[in-house]
């Protein structure tokens, strides 16, 4: 996103298509297309296909090549082309975001257009084909476009033969080298755009000496290393957005700057931190510039200095996510033609500044997420007339908020409001005078009571995100039941003490959730008529009734329906429509009976389906399994019986999936070893494991341009173990997990269970299993957690189990017939005694019988204590939170282990700073 893009909130807003769009004349042109350009293009548009995935999901626009028709002589009129006047030679073509897929090179018949003058393939995906060093062949190009169309490898040398190319954007495309240094051939380039593309190397000095260039954009290029050259006062730079190392005092010749970027790079550590001092010494020389962005989440530390004021022209100033720390210094409340100021996501102390009423420009204020605190006047802000965004969330502020009829004054009419967490305990007056407002983030707060009658009349006509999560709210004080505010698309009503009927949101809204209140009653008729939810989410709730079958088909847009944890009864609905969008469906903890319907088939994009705790009699569903994305299926705590039998071989079972709850049931019969051989993704999850941890969730699209709304629905889960619930507020993509406990299985564990060399938690306990325990078990050897007690396994304990999983934190083989020794000078031994009780025939640590010397290891009596072996050392692993996030199998869960085992386990994640 480019900040030129000015919208009233300046950052808040992105585009959705930041491409450049070639204006296309209106007139029919005098000639028609030349048939050899025609033929190139029809050929050209038939070596790709269309990405009708890309196409669905909103990815790509749609299919510009759609109206080429080789019936329709004059490709001049086709959509995407532009021709000369009077040549009828095809000068401009613009396909970009058209959800072409498919491989190119220099063979391909674009290169026949020799006569282009601007061409965008932008948003396409090219299969990651290298770009065509035969794009040297247009000479006449002045416009190159190919961004986020990944296309792979290096920049062609050829690239320096376009002698009249003034714009080229490669950015989001997947470069991996240098850049070469003939890009300084380019002497008519006006404008570069490499923009996250994976550089190396050291960027060629010599590109700023290019005579015309305004804009370079590097951003987000972690192996790019350079600094800027001494500039001198002809350069024409405007906009700069770089990587740093050091800044020279020339950068302040620079007069046609207009931008400076110095955000999003050098993560790698190169760059050491700077001071404000150092910082200062920047800024000082740049004090011509307007707009200025400080190494966005990057190292600068020290105070904020109060010399900045001395920039008397800036009008914008984005200092988001650094270390500053101390105060906001007032003076730069002598910045008084700001318009933009965004301090959010540093440390700053103290309180904002009186005086920051004297910024009567500032139309966008942000302060989020700081240890500021105080009293802070609502007064000093209602002041600024052009004030329209304004965020003062996740501090430690007391606001207040005069409620006597001077507030009715003239005051600042604002469009955006985050107030979470600012100890407010009724809604603040003055937004009974907000008739604008598109956001309104109250969160966090301390609101009692119902939501006042006055609420319902504010911005009515204007509001699209309404969050009033975690506060005491008892209800809605006379609202009709349809909410009024008549655009809305997201309201999150979470964690109140909401009672009544399910309030029902306007047909606008996306994203509605309501979850974990008191509400009561039956699902009221009205949520069906809720065509473009995206999000549904009331679990946690008393509503009680059957869920009426327009549950099932409401939405062409559902990705996301959660009810769990309420009173519902009757059948789970059977009326899931063809072409649905449903990826995650969780009816569990409710009182659902009879069997699954048979139309979740039509669920072809599910991931998460969670029936458990309900109570369901069926067999197992084992249809399910051609779901092609199905990752987690729980269904424990139901009525489940019989034999699971193995999959046929010419059937596809569960392709993707990671995690199977089925504990808790009567399902009988030996285990399914033919799935174990066949669930592929628990044996690689190839792709998965990035050394950053990513979370299962959704993303859903508002069509809201406010950034800082959250755009993605994290998936949780609950795993019930012998009456302990594991929480996971969010699940980890790598996590792969096994619950069979609690049924009637018997036979043996089959040596197939070696395969799923990804699991990290397998449960087998509380069945009727027999024989030993496999050996293959030894190769899971990123098992976290390992429970096979109250079985009749016998023999020993291999000793693969103590040598090899070395990341095992929970193992119980209690309650079975095991015998001998338990694998001595392994790891084994440092788990508690518990783990192994209720095995008469085992023996040695941590057990109190010691085995005899003879090599059999049987047991002999003993009365040993158990404190020399300093058990006694707990980890506290929390699943998240607190910017910390340790293992994916442990949720909110103690742990009595040795420490050695959790810095190995978890060191290898990254800790967010803070
Ligand atoms: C949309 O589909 C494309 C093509 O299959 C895929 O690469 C992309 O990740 C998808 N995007 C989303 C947001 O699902
Ligand atoms: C994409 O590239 C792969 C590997 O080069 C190739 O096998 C595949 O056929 C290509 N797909 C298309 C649609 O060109
Ligand atoms: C270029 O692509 C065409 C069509 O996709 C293919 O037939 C040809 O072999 C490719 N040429 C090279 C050099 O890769
Ligand atoms: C900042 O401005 C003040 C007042 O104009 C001046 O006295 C001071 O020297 C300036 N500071 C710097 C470092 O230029
Ligand atoms: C800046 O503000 C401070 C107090 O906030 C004031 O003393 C100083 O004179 C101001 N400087 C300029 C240049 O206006
Ligand atoms: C309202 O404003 C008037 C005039 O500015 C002032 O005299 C009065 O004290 C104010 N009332 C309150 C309650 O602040
Ligand atoms: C398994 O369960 C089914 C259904 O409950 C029952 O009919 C069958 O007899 C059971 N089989 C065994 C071996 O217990």
């Amino acid at each position: 996103m480019k900040p030129s893009l000015a919208f009233a909130c300046f950052l808040f807003f992105v585009t959705l298509f930041p491409f450049t769009v070639f204006s296309l004349s209106s007139e029919q042109p005098a000639v028609l297309c030349h048939s050899d350009e025609r033929l190139a293009l029809m050929q050209l548009k038939d070596s790709f296909i269309i990405d009708k995935q890309a196409l669905a999901n909103g990815s790509c626009a749609y299919p510009k090549v759609d109206s080429w028709d080789s019936q329709s002589l004059d490709c001049c009129s086709w959509d995407g082309i532009e021709c000369d006047q009077n040549t009828g030679l095809v000068i401009g073509l613009d396909i970009s975001s058209s959800c072409l897929y498919g491989s190119i090179n220099s063979t391909s018949t674009l290169f026949r257009l020799v006569h282009l003058q601007k061409l965008n393939l932008a948003k396409n995906h090219f299969n990651y084909s290298v770009i065509p060093y035969a794009l040297g062949n247009l000479s006449m190009l002045t416009n190159l476009n190919l961004s986020s169309s990944e296309f792979s490898g290096q920049i062609p040398l050829e690239i320096s033969n376009l002698h009249r190319l003034s714009s080229l954007d490669l950015s989001y495309v997947d470069l991996a080298s240098p850049i070469p240094s003939v890009l300084a051939n380019l002497s008519s380039l006006t404008s570069l755009n490499l923009d996250s593309c994976g550089l190396q190397g050291m960027f060629p000095l010599a590109i700023f000496q290019l005579p015309k260039l305004e804009t370079i954009w590097l951003e987000r290029n972690s192996d790019l290393k350079g600094y800027l050259p001494e500039f001198n006062f002809s350069t024409k730079l405007k906009e700069l957005a770089f990587f740093t190392g050091s800044v020279p005092s020339t950068l302040g010749n620079l007069p046609n700057l207009k931008f400076l970027n110095l955000g999003y790079n050098s993560f790698t550590g190169e760059l050491p931190s700077i001071n404000a001092k150092t910082f200062y010494l920047y800024i000082i020389s740049l004090s011509i510039y307007l707009k200025l962005k400080v190494l966005l989440n990057c190292y600068f530390t020290g105070s904020v200095p109060p010399t900045l004021g001395n920039l008397t022209k800036l009008y914008w100033l984005d200092l988001q996510i650094n270390y500053f720390t101390g105060v906001i210094p007032s003076e730069l409340t002598n910045l008084t033609q700001l318009t933009f100021l965004n301090l959010k996501g540093n440390m700053l102390q103290g309180s904002v500044p009186s005086s920051i009423s004297r910024l009567e420009k500032l139309n966008s204020f942000d302060c989020d997420d700081n240890r500021l605190g105080g009293l802070l006047e609502m007064d000093a802000f209602l002041e600024l007339k052009d004030l329209q965004c304004l965020f003062l969330s996740l501090n430690d502020f007391t606001l207040v908020s005069r409620n006597d009829s001077n507030a009715t004054r003239p005051q600042a009419q604002l469009v955006n409001i985050g107030l979470r967490y600012c100890h407010l305990r009724e809604f603040p007056y003055f937004l009974r005078h907000q008739h604008g407002l598109q956001l309104l983030d109250l969160s966090s707060n301390n609101i009692q009571g119902k939501i006042p009658q006055w609420m319902s009349k504010v911005s009515v006509e204007t509001l699209l995100f309404l969050d009033l999560s975690n506060n005491s709210l008892t209800g809605f004080d006379e609202f009709p039941l349809v909410l009024p505010w008549s655009k809305l698309i997201y309201l999150k009503l979470d964690s109140n003490i909401l009672r009544g009927s399910l309030p029902v949101p306007p047909l606008s809204t996306v994203f509605y959730s309501v979850s974990n209140n008191s509400l009561n009653g039956e699902i009221p008729e009205q949520l069906c008529n809720l065509s473009s939810l995206s999000i549904l989410d009331f679990s946690y709730n008393n509503i009680s009734g059957g869920i009426p079958v327009c549950l099932s088909n409401f939405s062409k847009s559902l990705l996301v329906l959660k009810v769990r944890s309420n009173q519902l009864d009757g059948p789970i609905p059977s009326g899931w429509a063809t072409g649905n969008r449903l990826k995650m469906i969780d009816l569990s903890k409710n009182k659902l009976q009879e069997k699954i319907p048979k139309s979740l088939m039509e669920c072809k994009l599910l991931e998460y389906l969670d029936l458990g705790n309900n109570q369901i009699r069926d067999a197992f569903p084992s249809w399910l399994g051609s779901l092609p994305e199905l990752n987690i299926l729980i269904l424990s705590s139901n009525a489940f019986y019989g034999r699971i039998e193995n999959p046929k071989l010419n059937l596809i079972v569960f392709p993707k999936l990671q995690i199977i709850d089925l504990s808790h049931n009567r399902f009988n019969g030996t285990l399914p070893w033919g799935y174990f051989e066949r669930w592929i993704s628990m044996s690689s999850l190839d792709g998965k494991n990035s050394p950053t941890p990513k979370y299962m969730g959704e993303s859903f699209d508002m069509r809201l341009n406010v950034i800082q709304v959250p755009r993605d629905y994290d998936y949780s889960m609950t795993i019930t173990n012998k009456g302990m619930e594991m929480k996971y507020p969010k699940i980890i993509r790598t996590l792969v997990a096994i619950d069979f406990s609690g049924n009637r299985f018997d036979g043996e564990i089959p040596e197939s269970i070696g395969k799923l060399k990804e699991l990290r938690l397998l449960n087998f306990s509380n069945n009727n299993l027999v024989g030993g325990i496999p050996v293959a078990i030894g190769k899971l050897i990123i098992l976290e957690a390992l429970d096979l007690s109250q079985n009749k396994l016998e023999g020993r304990i291999p000793k693969e189990l103590g040598t090899q999983l070395t990341f095992l934190a929970f193992l119980n083989v209690s309650y079975n017939r095991l015998t001998g020794f338990i694998p001595r000078g392994t790891q084994l031994q440092s788990f508690q005694s518990n783990s192994f009780d209720g095995n008469p025939g085992l023996c040695g640590k941590p057990l109190l019988k010691e085995c005899s010397n003879n090599a059999r290891g049987l047991p002999l009596p003993s009365s040993t204590s158990s404190e020399e072996f300093g058990l006694d050392w707990k980890v506290v692993l929390l699943g998240y939170g607190c910017g910390f996030l340790f293992g994916a199998v442990i949720g909110h869960i103690v742990i009595k282990r040795k420490p050695d085992w959790f810095a190995k386990t978890f060191s290898k994640f990254p800790t967010r700073r803070r």
